[in-house]
């Protein structure tokens, strides 16, 4: 492929703090309910100490800091510089928040410091999920709760015409974040890496607008990318990216998909 036809990669996102930023607030925005029942899952009390592995720009460590209160402990890690750069104190009551530049497969941390570590839309980007869950396992304390969640990329599935098309842009779309079936593997990745009470949860989401379904899957990109890839000829790749287009103009835009929520204790 030559420069005229290369692809810039979703993932190059992360690259840009701006663009980034209002990617993770939109999502945010978007999952505003799913967040809500995850931290109803977390065991997480006033002076808790808690780990959110890959925080983004922090809209959940602040959560959980003004949860946990003054007499709690929260430390968001994430592996962009920019990002954390980007990380805001809590409020006046609530705990001091700290902002770690780290790898999610090696943490900065000693064994069992953490009651609770949270990871969301994470695992599914790392080069070593299985070190990452592992990681986590050891930083929290004996008793201690991990909740790590992320999409399955293999099943998002839009309403649309074509279904052979369809089910080849979406097949190797899927493909676009390192580890898109990493969800259906964290059960096995949180026993192998001795986790108790494993619990998995599935979160349904349903997106009815492609600014929506973007914000979690940047579906809108996947026509132009698999055209300039020539994954499918160019015309039908065309034809499949305006009919995305249409549908939502109409309002007759749908698309859902899962979260896969796993839980373990040490
Ligand atoms: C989709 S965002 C999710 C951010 C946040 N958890 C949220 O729910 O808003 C993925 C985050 O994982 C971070 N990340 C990717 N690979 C990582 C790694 N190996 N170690 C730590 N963080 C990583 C990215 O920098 C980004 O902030």
């Amino acid at each position: 492929m030559n420069a005229a036809t290369a692809v810039v990669k979703p993932a190059d996102i992360w690259r840009d703090a701006d663009a980034a930023k209002d990617f993770l607030d939109q999502a945010a925005a978007e999952l505003a309910a799913a967040k809500e029942q995850l931290d109803a899952m977390l065991r997480v009390r006033p002076g808790s100490h808690v780990l959110d592995v890959g925080c983004g720009t922090g809209n959940d460590v602040r959560a959980l800091a003004a949860r946990v209160g003054p007499s709690g402990r929260v430390v968001g890690l994430d592996s962009s510089e920019q990002l954390i750069a980007r990380g805001e104190p809590g409020g006046p009551d609530a705990a001091p928040v700290e902002f770690v530049l780290g790898e999610a497969g090696d943490l900065p941390f000693e064994d069992g410091t953490f009651d609770v570590v949270r990871s969301e839309r994470v695992v599914q980007h790392v080069p070593d999920p299985a070190a990452a869950v592992a990681e986590m396992l050891r930083v929290v304390r004996p008793g201690g709760q991990v909740l790590v969640t992320d999409p399955d990329h293999g099943m998002w599935a839009p309403d649309l015409d074509d279904r052979e098309l369809t089910r080849r842009i979406m097949t190797w779309w899927s493909d676009h974040v390192p580890n898109p079936w990493v969800a259906r593997r964290l059960r096995d990745l949180f026993v192998r890496a001795g986790a108790r009470d494993v619990a998995v949860t599935l979160q349904p989401v349903v997106l009815t607008s492609l600014a929506a379904a973007d914000a979690l899957t940047w579906i809108g990109k996947a026509a132009g990318a698999a055209e300039a890839q020539g994954v499918v000829p160019a015309g039908r790749a065309r034809e499949w990216g305006q009919e995305i287009l249409r549908r939502d103009a109409e309002g007759r835009f749908l698309m859902f998909g899962a979260f896969v929520v796993v839980t373990g204790n040490k």
